[in-house]
């Protein structure tokens, strides 16, 4: 630790001149800017636009006069940004060269450009040491001078936690950064065999890169949500990388078919879970067979409490078996169904309950009540079909109706009570609701058949009347008749 702190303080004076460069650079068109924006007009924004700034004060006199007056000021304040960065580069010799270099010499000043460590005003020789001031390789690049090369696999958690470990240092640039990474990565299986002599396992460099590090936010961040599962995917996808070990190689292939990772790429949903939600970011580790439901507890807190309530809770963890992924899995969760409760093919009980015993019975009555539910559901929506279809006004039970689903959804997480009795007190009432629905279909219905038969009868009454009449009408014109011939 010494050694490291001993190996800081050359460079902390480094790093004020790399910051003290950059923010030469970005005060000379600010230097400038302003007196040309008040020529154009009073109280623009254009010096905040040039640097990225508030767009909020844009100009009264219609768009085209500010564009023209934002390209006058972007371009203005790009050549003094360009003369502004040419400053730093004559004074850091690693990139001058650096960047004169192909192939893996030239790669790193070419990559450092979107790097969130240069963004802050720092460049090569602060991660590597040297002396950037001196042009001569021999001089820049001299080992006495405290110039580290490329870091070895094992050196790399202390070469990026000479600053990430340092509270003070961090705290310069963003307070609200962690400063725990190296130590939680040796808590990690990682970081335990990385000391153990294991080159082979994830270091800092592995997920996050060494030049071209992005911020955590940045959508092209390695380890941004959408991207984690590819780069762990690296090495566990890879059979071959991984052949040496005693663990499976099949996590990435396995998530990436799971009701998880079609929420989070299909629907774009981010709190989904990824790798890391699950393993943690830097003490990557399973979770132990007893912790799995508070994994996934983070997000499935009534599942999860009702499992730890559960008789299931004590005998799974003496059974050794994990909590949730052993009904579920862990990286293959696919959508679950009415098939994994009850004792037919599917079932997620049968494994361990056999008949005869309370589970098993509880397995096929849960199950049961449930088919119960939706087939009284159907009969119910079957009825009001047809009393809708004959015209008859039923969109109140069809809307009751609704409430008999939320009980079948809320018996699907109840199950996790592995309670007939809790799941019975949202299945009875939801049974109560569907017989009330299709009572009130039936209803319609018979109100149907009697106005039918009222309309019959008042037909029938009315083609009585009507043929009475004209009888009637036969029988005058018929007496008529002879009257006149006797005239
Ligand atoms: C005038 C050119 C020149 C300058 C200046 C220079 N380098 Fe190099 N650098 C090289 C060459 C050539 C190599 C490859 C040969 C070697 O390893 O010495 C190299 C290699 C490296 C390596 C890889 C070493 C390894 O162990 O594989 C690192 C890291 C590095 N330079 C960083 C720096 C840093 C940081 C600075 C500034 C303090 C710097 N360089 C300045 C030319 C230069
Ligand atoms: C955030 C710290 C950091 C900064 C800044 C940085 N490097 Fe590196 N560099 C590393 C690490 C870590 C490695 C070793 C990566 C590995 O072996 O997996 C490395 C490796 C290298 C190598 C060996 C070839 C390679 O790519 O593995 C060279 C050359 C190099 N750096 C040069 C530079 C130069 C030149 C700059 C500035 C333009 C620079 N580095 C900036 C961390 C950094
Ligand atoms: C196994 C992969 C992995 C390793 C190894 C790793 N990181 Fe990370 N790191 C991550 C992930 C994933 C995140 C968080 C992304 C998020 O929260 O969205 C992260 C976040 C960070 C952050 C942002 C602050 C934070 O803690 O959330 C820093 C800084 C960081 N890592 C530095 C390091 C350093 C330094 C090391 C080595 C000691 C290291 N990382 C090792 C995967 C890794
Ligand atoms: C010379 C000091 C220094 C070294 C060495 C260093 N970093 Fe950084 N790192 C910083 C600073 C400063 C920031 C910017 C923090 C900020 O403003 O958010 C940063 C930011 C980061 C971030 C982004 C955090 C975020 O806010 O999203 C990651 C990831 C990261 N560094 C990883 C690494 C890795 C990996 C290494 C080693 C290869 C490393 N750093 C070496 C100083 C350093
Ligand atoms: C550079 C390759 C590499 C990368 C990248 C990597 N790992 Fe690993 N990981 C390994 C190796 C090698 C092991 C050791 C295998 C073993 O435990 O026997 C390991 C072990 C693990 C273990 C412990 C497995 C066990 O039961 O022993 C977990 C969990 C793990 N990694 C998760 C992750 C996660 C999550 C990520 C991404 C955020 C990741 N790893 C990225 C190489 C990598
Ligand atoms: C929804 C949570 C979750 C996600 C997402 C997840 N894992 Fe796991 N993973 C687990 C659990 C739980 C275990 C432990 C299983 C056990 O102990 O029986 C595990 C075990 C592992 C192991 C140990 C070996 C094994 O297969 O049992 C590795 C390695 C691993 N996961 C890597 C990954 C990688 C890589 C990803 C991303 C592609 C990932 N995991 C995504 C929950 C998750
Ligand atoms: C970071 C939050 C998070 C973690 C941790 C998590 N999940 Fe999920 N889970 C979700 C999200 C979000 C969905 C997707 C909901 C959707 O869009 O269908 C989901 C979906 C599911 C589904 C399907 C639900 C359905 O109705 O189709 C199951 C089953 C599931 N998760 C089980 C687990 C298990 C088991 C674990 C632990 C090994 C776990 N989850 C860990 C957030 C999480
Ligand atoms: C004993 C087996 C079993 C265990 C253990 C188990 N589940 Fe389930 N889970 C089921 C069954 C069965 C269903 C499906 C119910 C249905 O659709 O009829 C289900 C459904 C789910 C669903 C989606 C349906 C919903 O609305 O609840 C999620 C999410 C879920 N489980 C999460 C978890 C989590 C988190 C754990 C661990 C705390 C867990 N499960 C443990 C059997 C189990
Ligand atoms: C990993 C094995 C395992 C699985 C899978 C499993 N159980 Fe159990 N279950 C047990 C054990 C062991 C007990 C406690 C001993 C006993 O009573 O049989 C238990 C107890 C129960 C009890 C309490 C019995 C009592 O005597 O009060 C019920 C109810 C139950 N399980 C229902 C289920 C249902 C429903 C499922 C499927 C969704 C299921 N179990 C899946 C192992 C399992």
């Amino acid at each position: 630790m010494n050694q490291t702190s001993d190996r800081t303080n050359p460079r902390e004076s480094h790093l004020e001149s790399a910051s003290e460069m950059l923010s030469a650079a970005t005060l000379l068109p600010s230097l400038f800017v302003p007196s040309r924006s008040t020529r154009l007009t009073a109280k623009t924004g254009s010096t905040a636009e040039a640097r990225g700034g508030s767009r909020k004060n844009v100009s009264s006199k219609g768009p085209e006069f500010t564009r023209k007056r934002r390209k006058l000021s972007l371009t203005v304040a790009g050549v003094f940004l360009l003369i502004g960065v040419t400053f730093a580069q004559k004074k850091d010799s690693c990139v001058d060269c650096h960047s004169q270099m192909e192939g893996v010499l030239g790669e790193p000043a070419r990559l450092m450009k979107d790097d969130i460590h240069r963004v802050r005003g720092l460049s090569c020789a602060d991660c590597h040491g040297g002396d950037p001031a001196v042009g001569d390789p021999g001089g820049a690049m001299n080992r006495a001078k405290g110039f580290i090369g490329r870091p070895k696999p094992r050196d790399i958690p202390a070469f990026c936690g000479k600053c990430h470990s340092n509270a003070e240092f961090v705290k310069k640039f963003n307070p609200a950064l962690r400063v725990d990474q190296e130590q939680s990565y040796y808590t990690s299986v990682h970081g335990k065999l990385l000391r153990g002599g294991d080159s082979n396992v994830a270091t800092c460099a592995s997920c996050h890169g060494h030049h071209g590090v992005r911020a955590i936010t940045d959508p092209l961040s390695r380890v941004y949500a959408l991207n984690v599962a590819e780069t762990c995917g690296k090495c566990h996808g890879d059979a071959e990388y991984m052949k040496s070990y005693k663990i499976p190689h099949d996590q990435y292939d396995k998530y990436k078919l799971s009701v998880h990772a079609k929420a989070l790429y299909e629907k774009q949903d981010l709190s989904a879970p990824t790798c890391n939600d699950c393993h943690g970011n830097h003490g990557a580790s399973p979770p132990g067979i007893a912790s799995v439901a508070n994994v996934c507890g983070q997000c499935h807190v009534r599942q999860a409490e009702l499992f730890q309530a559960s008789p299931h809770k004590p005998v799974f963890d003496s059974m050794q078996v994990g909590e949730c992924k052993q009904c579920h899995s862990n990286h293959d969760i696919r959508p679950p169904g009415d098939d994994m409760i009850g004792v037919g093919p599917g079932s997620a009980c049968t494994s361990c309950h056999v008949q005869g015993d309370n589970g098993y019975e509880a397995a096929g009555h849960i199950r049961r009540s449930m088919d119960e539910v939706l087939a009284r559901m159907s009969s119910a929506v079957a009825v009001l079909g047809r009393a809708e279809r004959a015209g008859m006004d039923v969109s109140r039970p069809r809307f009751n109706l609704n409430e008999a689903k939320d009980g079948l959804t809320h018996a699907r997480v109840l199950v996790h009570s592995a309670s007939v009795e809790q799941v019975d007190k949202v299945v009875q009432p939801a049974l109560a609701i569907a017989d009330r629905s299709r009572q009130a279909g039936e209803v319609a219905l018979s109100e149907l058949v009697f106005r039918r038969k009222g309309l019959g009868v008042s037909l029938f009454f009315i083609l009585f009347l009507a043929a009475l009449i004209y009888l009637k009408i036969r029988q005058v014109e018929s007496r008529q008749k002879p009257e006149e011939a006797s005239h």
